[in-house]
């Protein structure tokens, strides 16, 4: 019994392929939605199947009461938290920053960082009494280069590395590591379809990641107990010339 992990969005793409990995890996977990009931249900049988006891709970995760209240029934549940991955995100049509709307970048900026920050903050006791702990956030390579998809998915994403080197830090006494994946394009529901191809060009493997590809990365973050303060990219080389 490996204790219980949280996965935000764990309802679809990323976050499902994480509830899935970490489940048969043996934890228990808590598969947070927002809007995709029936996508939970699913990635709560799968995880079922593995032999581990899974909850689904809708929770907006920019949300501070529905964040304490999803962690308070985690806890209840399952008897403590033992993992955290902060995966739920989300990402607008490209919009040129002087076109983009003061509340696009404010429930960008809520979702994708303040929503982290929640997690983390309503957690964080439970995860001190754990006998072995970890925060994983996914990040994105839009949070180290840029890209095309708007100043503010860069930013929160930036945010996120900020949070995960500051937060580590603060958790290292307690032996709680916190680490950031950083992920180049993953074939979800989150990339336009018609961006697909010329994703896979800018790729020096010529393809984009598989969200068990992302999964595989969280687990190992987990795992290790000497890597802290760290963002792991898989990107399929996107850095190199
Ligand atoms: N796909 C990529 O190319 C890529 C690359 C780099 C980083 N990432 C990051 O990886 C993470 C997962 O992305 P994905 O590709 O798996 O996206 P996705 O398929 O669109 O899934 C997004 C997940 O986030 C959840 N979510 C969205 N807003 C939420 C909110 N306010 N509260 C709680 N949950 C919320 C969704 O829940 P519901 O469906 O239940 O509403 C869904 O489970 C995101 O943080 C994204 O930025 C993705």
């Amino acid at each position: 019994m490996r204790g219980c992990a949280l996965v935000t969005g764990g309802s679809r793409g990323i976050g499902a392929a994480i509830s899935l990995r970490l489940a048969a890996a043996g934890y228990d977990i808590c598969i947070n939605y927002h809007h995709s009931r029936d996508g939970a249900e699913e990635v709560r049988r799968g995880v079922e199947g593995f032999g581990r006891r899974a909850m689904i709970f809708q929770a907006d995760v920019s949300q501070p009461l529905q964040v304490k209240e999803m962690v308070e029934k985690v806890v209840d549940f399952f008897g403590g938290i033992e993992v955290v991955v902060n995966n739920a995100g989300i990402l607008s049509r490209r919009t040129l920053t002087e076109e983009l709307d003061e509340g696009e970048w404010d429930r960008m900026l809520a979702v994708n960082l303040k929503g982290a920050f929640l997690v983390a903050h309503f957690a964080i006791p439970y995860l001190k009494e754990a006998r072995q702990a970890s925060i994983v956030n996914i990040s994105s390579i839009a949070g180290k280069m840029g890209g095309v998809v708007g100043v503010h998915y860069a930013a929160s994403k930036a945010g996120l590395i900020g949070l995960t080197m500051a937060l580590a830090s603060e958790l290292a006494p307690y032996a709680i590591t916190c680490n950031a994946v950083a992920p180049g394009p993953v074939d979800t529901e989150l990339i336009d379809p018609n961006l697909k191809e010329k994703l896979k060009g800018l790729c020096p493997l010529k393809r984009i990641a598989r969200p068990e590809e992302i999964a595989a990365c969280v687990l190992f973050l987990i795992e290790n107990r000497y890597i802290t303060g760290e963002v792991i990219d898989v990107n399929g080389g996107r850095y190199m010339d």
